[in-house]
């Protein structure tokens, strides 16, 4: 397949280009590298147009590309930004989408992934742990908005234009060339300070939990949207397994073959307590699961970060 990754120099397009080449996929990648980085992808193998998706040359320039399938996952990720600043975030998120949907119906794409979040289902109750993809999406925050509403967009492009698409809803990604801002950010915080020798803290009784999922299992999560039959609906993509804080501190230390004693600090407002994401429908629409254990997840991290602080 022809595939257009936009946001393709980010953390998560990191990955997902590697196994699209690996996988014999023409790749071509649109990022503006806000926050992607060029040195993060290999040197060659593949198309980088760097690119505003925004910019009514992305927008010539995909029209004329011959895509069988767009992965969109060029967007802003930061949830604080995008309450400081709502109309940055409306810009990055809606109308950059806006821009490649149009380009995308007019060249005739077949097929967009989405990258949406666990943020559009908002704070939910813990009796519905874990979070289906039917629960009514209420989001606090116009980063969870965004998503939301690209999510009507594509349903709308769908009935108006028949491009199909599969939503994902990512859980708290993490893995190898993670940024410390955006989503998700607590094992990349803590992989670095690890890997540079300094302690953890962790901020409330640590009994917090998150649904942690490794950067190549959601690679391997769009490839089966790329060719699945089941269209135009949305997926969570998640291990389905609370991991608290402590544990997660725990698993670390085994990681790295050492005991890590964090330090504990007042639990910061506006932190929800428990989180997780059913993947039950992935799997058995889609035929994917999550393949990598969190210990050899995390231990690949570390790695990767002890390598590049020693450079
Ligand atoms: N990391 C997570 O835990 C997580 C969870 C849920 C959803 N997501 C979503 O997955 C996608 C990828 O996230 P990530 O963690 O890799 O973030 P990232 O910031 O590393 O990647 C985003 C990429 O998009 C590029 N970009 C941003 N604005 C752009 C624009 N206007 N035009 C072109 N390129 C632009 C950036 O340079 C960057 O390379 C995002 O849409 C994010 O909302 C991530």
């Amino acid at each position: 397949m022809e595939i257009l990754v936009t946001g393709g120099a980010g953390f998560i397009g990191s990955h997902l280009v590697r196994l699209l080449l690996a996988l014999g996929h023409g790749v071509t990648v649109l990022d503006n590298l806000s926050t992607g980085v060029r040195e993060h992808l290999p040197v060659d193998g593949f198309a980088f147009w760097e690119l505003d998706d925004r910019a009514p040359e992305a927008r010539a320039r995909i029209a004329a590309g011959h895509f069988d399938a767009v992965v969109h996952l060029a967007g802003q990720t930061m949830v604080d930004a995008s309450i400081r600043d709502p109309h940055f975030d409306a810009s990055e998120n809606v109308l950059g989408t806006v821009n490649v949907l149009e380009a995308a119906r007019e060249s005739g794409v077949k097929r967009v992934i989405f990258a949406s979040t666990a943020a559009a289902y908002g704070d939910v109750t813990e009796d519905v742990l874990p979070v289906a993809e039917d629960l009514p999406l209420a989001p606090l925050s116009f980063y969870g908005l965004t998503k939301v509403t690209v999510e009507h967009y594509l349903a709308l492009y769908q009935k108006l234009y028949g491009l199909d698409y599969v939503v994902l809803r990512f859980a708290n990604v993490y893995g190898e060339r993670q940024g410390d801002k955006g989503e998700g950010g607590v094992i990349s915080i803590f992989a670095k300070r690890i890997a540079s020798g300094q302690g953890l803290t962790i901020f409330g009784d640590g009994g917090q939990t998150r649904d942690f999922i490794y950067a190549g299992d959601i690679a391997s999560g769009i490839v089966h949207a790329l060719t699945t039959e089941h269209v135009n609906t949305a997926y969570n993509l998640s291990t389905q397994t609370e991991t608290s804080l402590n544990d997660l501190v725990a698993i670390f230390g085994k990681a790295v073959g050492r005991e890590l004693h964090p330090a504990h600090q007042p639990a910061r407002e506006g932190d929800i307590y428990r989180s997780t994401l059913a993947n039950e429908k992935a799997k058995a629409l889609m035929g994917w699961q999550p393949e990598v254990p969190l210990e050899e997840g995390l231990r690949r991290t570390v790695a990767y970060f002890a390598s590049v602080s020693s450079v």
